[in-house]
């Protein structure tokens, strides 16, 4: 069955459920925003065992929602049981970044997570599987589980920067003081990190190109790389500083929008971000899971080409990509990668 929940009931693992970003995916999940209101949904529930007690908490809640889309849900402190015939794999579950830390700083706290969990889910997940990672430094450690599951094909591993896409829309919407509605054509390359490339080239505002309706309000090419890519791509750590801690529903939904988009499509003539293992394709190494504009259709996700990349996005997106080799050298250097590396 391809894609996954068109017709019957699909299983969901979500990993750190008890935590604030699964306690806020869960319920969302169960109500239909993840596969669709036809789509019934068998949740499982993955903690480490001394949240057990709290996840176990959030399934009874669920339950008290008496949701018609929610087949079942159970609870677990085992990945492997966790897994056993999940179809979709919202893989949250980490330690969050506090206010003065980068999200590389996470690396060798949360990297050992994803390689236990893709040895799990090459054991026992369904064929059909597909994961999007949250937890950071999310693309490495989509990078990661992906190695520790040879059975599994790579390209379902992906990570989010959905959340950073739609911070562009929505301060692309701002800056030109219309609706979000009006917006399209953002695109994310690289790193879920400050060196991501908020790319704005093929952006569009009421279908006119973004760049000309910015500089009508006073936005120059100069605001766009001194003010509007820093803005999107510092705006984790802004929400960390204003709201006290690590962004939390609008991460939910970017992972919910993330995995929707994937199996159901994007519109005609549009894409959305995610970081998924590059395929070499616009210059990227071969397996760095890199953020690019993808199109989707039917449960596959196809790199944006061709696309002519300017000089300027160029540097860019190298710098990031850079980031995410070295990322990679010092999980190889910890001896985190799996048989697949
Ligand atoms: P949180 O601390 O509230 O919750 C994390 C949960 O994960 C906890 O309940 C913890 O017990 C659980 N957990 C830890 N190790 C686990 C394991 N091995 N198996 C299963 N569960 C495990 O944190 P949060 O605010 O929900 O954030 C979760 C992660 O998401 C963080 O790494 C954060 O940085 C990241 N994040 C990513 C994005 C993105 O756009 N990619 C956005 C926001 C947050
Ligand atoms: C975000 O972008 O909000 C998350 O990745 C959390 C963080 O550490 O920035």
């Amino acid at each position: 069955r391809d894609p996954v929940g068109t017709t019957s009931a699909a299983t969901v693992t979500i990993t750190g459920a008890a935590g604030q970003i699964g306690y806020a995916t869960v319920f969302r999940a169960a109500a239909g925003a993840l596969l669709g209101s036809e789509t019934p949904v068998r949740l499982r529930l993955l903690e480490i065992p001394e949240a057990v007690r709290a996840a176990e908490g959030v399934a009874m809640e669920l339950l008290d929602g008496a949701m018609p889309l929610l087949e079942s849900v159970d609870v677990f402190d085992d990945p492997t049981a966790a897994f056993d015939g999940a179809e979709v794999g919202l893989l949250i579950g980490a330690r969050p970044r506090s206010k003065g830390m980068e999200r590389a700083d996470l690396l060798s706290a949360n990297a050992s997570i994803f390689s236990v969990q893709g040895r799990a889910i090459n054991e026992a997940a369904a064929p059909a599987f597909r994961a999007v990672v949250v937890g950071n430094p999310a693309n490495t450690n989509a990078l990661i589980a992906a190695s520790h599951a040879p059975d599994v094909p790579a390209e379902r591993f992906t990570a989010l920067t959905r959340l950073d896409h739609h911070r562009a829309e929505a301060q692309l919407a701002i800056a030109c003081g219309v609706s979000v509605n009006d917006v399209d054509g953002v695109a994310i390359w690289g790193n879920h990190s400050t060196s991501q490339y908020v790319d704005l080239t093929r952006a569009t505002v009421r279908g006119r190109p973004a760049e000309e309706v910015l500089l009508e309000h006073g936005h120059d090419r100069r605001w766009i790389d001194e003010f509007f890519i820093p803005k999107v791509a510092k705006r984790g750590a802004e929400i960390i500083e204003v709201r006290g801690g690590s962004s939390v529903a609008s991460a939910a939904h970017a992972t919910l929008r993330h995995i929707r988009t994937w199996l159901r499509g994007t519109p005609e003539g549009s894409w959305a971000s995610m970081a998924v293992p590059s395929t070499g394709i616009h210059g990227v190494p071969e397996g760095v899971v890199c953020s690019f504009p993808v199109t989707c259709s039917q449960g596959r996700y196809t790199i944006v080409e061709p696309w002519a990349i300017a000089d300027f996005s160029r540097a860019r997106i190298d710098r990031s990509v850079a980031e995410l080799l070295a990322e990679r050298e010092a999980v190889e250097a910890l001896d985190l990668l799996g048989p697949r590396a």
